[in-house]
């Protein structure tokens, strides 16, 4: 049984102050009703706010990531933060190769391939992101596109390397849209990620991998959205910046998770 990993993506939002009083909330409501056994929920918030909000959320049992990083461990790489930097921070996941930085920042595949090794090589869990755009989708090539994501970003990991990897399909459609994809939509993409982790380790191994779902999941459409079969959670971006709708999100995985 995979457990599902609900994510929140702060984006580019929150200073110390309302980061703190956010997590701390989050904090607070999850320690009044806690998840499921099979629940993990991890909070991403920029990286000036990271230390102010370990500091809301020690001994909460809720994680810590960060939204990106480089693959170097040092050196002359201005405005880039190293994976040993995230991890003295308290951080012990971190999102890559989100649609965001694909698009604005021209990352490829290959980049995201060195962060990833880099991630696992620091003990980072890294969530990676995969997802297609409408025009893409509208040209019927989402299961090419995504799975040429999957096989790019994950060139070269081992099997074992692999176990400490989660994905994220988010359509880029989807994300900020208030569009989401509908449970089908999502379920079909997810069953067709895990065939081409089938293909490239084996079977076993795909099932155990957690596939979360991220595009406009809100509190109302989380249920539907993590009953599918393949669906492992959700990376939550502007649902995640309010308590009490993260919290309801957290709840519908709760629910599920039994
Ligand atoms: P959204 O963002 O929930 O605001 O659509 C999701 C994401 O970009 O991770």
């Amino acid at each position: 049984m995979r457990p599902y990993i609900v994510a929140g993506n702060w984006k580019m939002h929150m200073d110390s102050e309302s980061g703190t009083a956010l997590a701390r909330s989050i904090h607070e409501g999850l320690a009044a009703d806690p998840p499921s056994d099979g629940v993990s929920v991890v909070l991403c918030p920029p990286f000036p706010v990271l230390s102010s909000v370990q500091a809301a959320i020690a001994g909460s049992g809720i994680g810590l990531g960060a939204q990106n990083m480089h693959n170097e461990d040092h050196g002359a790489f201005t405005g880039e933060v190293a994976p040993g930097m995230l991890r003295a921070v308290g951080c012990t996941f971190v999102i890559l190769g989100h649609s965001e930085r694909r698009q604005h920042f021209h990352e490829d595949d290959a980049f995201i391939n060195r962060k990833l090794r880099a991630a696992l090589t620091h003990g980072l869990t890294p969530i990676v992101c995969v997802g297609e755009t409408l025009e893409q989708r509208e040209a019927g090539i989402t299961e090419e596109v995504v799975g040429g994501q999957v096989r790019g970003v994950l060139a070269g990991i081992t099997a074992q390397e692999m176990k400490g990897v989660v994905l994220a399909y988010e359509p880029i459609w989807a994300i900020g849209t208030g569009r989401t994809a509908t449970p089908e939509q999502a379920q079909e993409v997810h069953a067709d990620i895990r065939g081409v982790l089938a293909s490239l380790f084996d079977r076993g191994l795909a099932d155990r991998i957690v596939i979360q779902y991220g595009g406009s999941v809100k509190a109302d459409n989380a249920a539907e959205l993590f009953a599918c079969p393949d669906v492992d959670g959700g990376l939550i971006g502007g649902a995640s910046l309010k308590a009490q709708d993260f919290l309801a999100i957290i709840r519908a995985a709760s629910t599920l998770a039994g």
